[in-house]
């Protein structure tokens, strides 16, 4: 197996493209983007979410990503670049931006508030750079028994890796509690959706293959290790994620239910 060497083309590869652009095209859609609008991407990653929302802006609108990662920000730049889309990318915490109050006219934050180490400071940041009347819609995964292929994957992963790979990302999974913040960060009209999405791999060892690596690929422990050695980990779990993923296979392709909150408020 060859490791790639950047996690953030892994992330864009792998992740976005199977993952978060079904997700991403639900969401940009219930945002409802107008032409002229100034739209921030919080925690944008590789910049999915900016990329898809920029054609829904133009003519006057703009388009800026902010994340904390400048290796995220390298490949959303690149992507957008080479699919000639025109946006801003700038590296920050979502809990200082570095934007004048009321810059933006509508914010989204797609699958970025679990990591936040200070969510209050995030959302009260995310409300001071909105527009009186501005709008954001924050997506958070929903508990992870809803999503049970990932559920398996992580219970076999993390008896194998040492490591829980859906600990974090599965962090903020409470309805009530993301109501409870956007509320205390002055956010008003907050309601929370639950949306389902079955999404598709192509094939259930590359699916594993790619997250070991990408854990593989930020946990020290494992960065070490011989490529061999990863690789035998990634079949290892593939033997044993089969059998309990048995009714989710076709043929060789994976069929992948998934449940997230989206969050949507108005400033
Ligand atoms: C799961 S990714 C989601 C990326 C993107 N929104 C998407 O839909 O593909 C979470 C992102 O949050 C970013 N992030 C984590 N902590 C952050 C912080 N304090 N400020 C800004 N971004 C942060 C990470 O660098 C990562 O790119």
């Amino acid at each position: 197996m060859s490791q790639q060497a950047n996690p953030a083309e892994v992330y864009e590869d792998f992740a976005v493209r199977y993952q978060f652009r079904p997700f991403t095209e639900d969401l940009v859609e219930r945002a409802a983007p107008r032409p002229g609008e100034r739209v921030l991407d919080l925690a944008c990653g590789t910049g999915i979410v900016a990329r898809i929302i920029a054609a829904h802006i133009v003519p006057n609108g703009s388009v800026t990503g902010l994340d904390v990662s400048p290796a995220m920000l390298a490949v959303a730049r690149g992507r957008a670049e080479a699919e000639g889309i025109a946006a801003t990318w700038d590296q920050g915490d979502a809990a200082a931006l570095p934007y004048a109050a009321g810059a933006f006219d509508l914010a989204l934050c797609q699958q970025g508030l679990q990591y936040f180490p200070d969510k209050p400071a995030a959302l009260r940041e995310l409300h001071r750079v909105l527009a009186p009347g501005g709008r954001t819609l924050v997506s958070t995964w929903a508990s992870l028994d809803r999503s049970p292929v990932v559920a398996a994957y992580n219970r076999v992963a993390a008896r194998r890796l040492g490591l829980a790979p859906a600990a974090v990302p599965f962090s903020l999974t409470d309805a009530g509690e993301v109501r409870g913040l956007l509320a205390g960060a002055g956010f008003t009209a907050v309601e929370v959706t639950a949306v389902a999405l079955t999404i598709r791999y192509p094939d259930l060892g590359e699916f594993v293959r790619r997250t070991v690596q990408a854990v593989a690929a930020v946990v020290p422990a494992l960065a070490t290790l011989p490529l061999e050695e990863v690789a035998a980990t990634a079949r290892g779990i593939e033997e044993e994620l089969v059998p309990q993923v048995r009714p989710y296979l076709d043929g060789t392709a994976l069929r992948c239910p998934m449940q997230t909150h989206i969050a949507v408020a108005r400033r």
